[in-house]
């Protein structure tokens, strides 16, 4: 039962939670008129500290074709934010308009505080370079569609695999499934933060390898996970500069890999795939943008308790 539940990180719902949700994600992409109207009367509040294209756009797609309403900003500067007011001010007067919160913010747990503050559901939809649940809702509901399922698949990560939150997210909830291997492609100064190797992959005995050579590492992927360099989280524009293009996907790259192999990203893209890719069968990440709608139409009547 999702009802009433935050979703802060991967691990706050169990797998046969996220399966009810892919269930109900599949229900609504063969029939989207059956749940035009599910959520009327609601409410969506989007609070976005930080800039988000797909994200917020999806979340308020999503509630509005369920039939419901959203509140919002996407601009801090232009709520009380911009007075200093606090996260848990901000959260209980959002909770006394709203049914539920999406919030995405530039300090890790921030969004933890605010649902530690209400009685409303409240998502994480992004904090700082730590996790980013609902894009791994997207990721999983892509690679559940298009392969089938999540055992028994090599998963290719590469890029900023450091300040890439939804890496994080990914990497944890994966680890959950059955014979998966992760390879980690990225420069020495970009890999996945210790934590995750020690916390998620090493504790739970996951077969993974960290390489920089992607050609290396391509024909063996069942699935390559692109990811843009965090321009954002870097300390100083010199690194940026010289670790942005190390990995650029392109046509001659995927002669490398498998006939099979899905390429995802997150998106936004930066150069890191070529647009050349975009017409290969196999460049997924479109449609995983599409998905990513559907999924959070599921999630919203999960977390509202609402019946299809
Ligand atoms: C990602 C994010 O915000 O972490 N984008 C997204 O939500 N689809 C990835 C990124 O910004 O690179």
């Amino acid at each position: 039962m999702l009802k009433g539940k935050s979703l802060l990180e991967p691990m706050d719902f169990t797998t046969e939670e996220l399966e009810e949700l892919f269930l109900l994600s599949d229900e609504i992409i063969e029939a989207p008129e059956r749940y035009a109207k599910v959520c009327e009367g609601k409410l969506l509040a989007t609070l976005f500290y930080e800039p988000s294209t797909r994200t917020r756009f999806s979340f308020e797609a999503a509630m509005l074709r369920l039939g419901g309403q959203v509140i919002g900003f996407s601009e801090p500067n232009s709520s009380s934010v911009s007075k200093g007011e606090s996260i848990s001010d901000t959260i209980r007067t959002v909770a006394c308009y709203a049914d539920m919160a999406v919030m995405r913010h530039p300090k890790e747990g921030a969004p933890k505080v605010a649902a530690a503050c209400t009685d409303m559901p409240v998502v994480n939809a992004g904090d700082g370079g730590h996790q980013h649940p609902t894009q791994t809702l997207t990721d999983l509901l892509t690679i559940r569609r298009e392969k089938g399922g999540f055992e028994n698949i090599t998963v290719g990560l590469c890029g900023d695999l450091k300040f890439g939150r939804t890496v994080h997210s990914l990497i944890k909830a994966l680890s959950r499934y059955r014979n998966v291997s992760f390879i980690m492609i990225s420069p020495d100064e970009l890999k996945i933060p210790d934590y995750v190797r020690k916390e998620v992959l090493i504790k739970n005995n996951i077969p993974f390898e960290e390489t920089g050579n992607m050609q290396e590492a391509l024909p063996k992927l069942d699935v390559l996970y692109m990811t843009r360099v965090q321009r954002e989280r870097f300390f100083n524009e010199e690194d940026y500069v010289r670790l942005k293009d190390r990995y650029i996907l392109d046509g001659s790259k995927m002669k490398l890999a498998k006939d099979d192999m899905m390429v995802l990203h997150p998106l936004p893209r930066v150069n890191e795939i070529a647009i050349e890719v975009d017409s290969d069968p196999r460049a997924l990440y479109f449609k995983q943008a599409q998905y990513g709608m559907y999924v959070r139409m599921a999630l919203i009547m999960g977390l509202l308790g609402i019946k299809g």
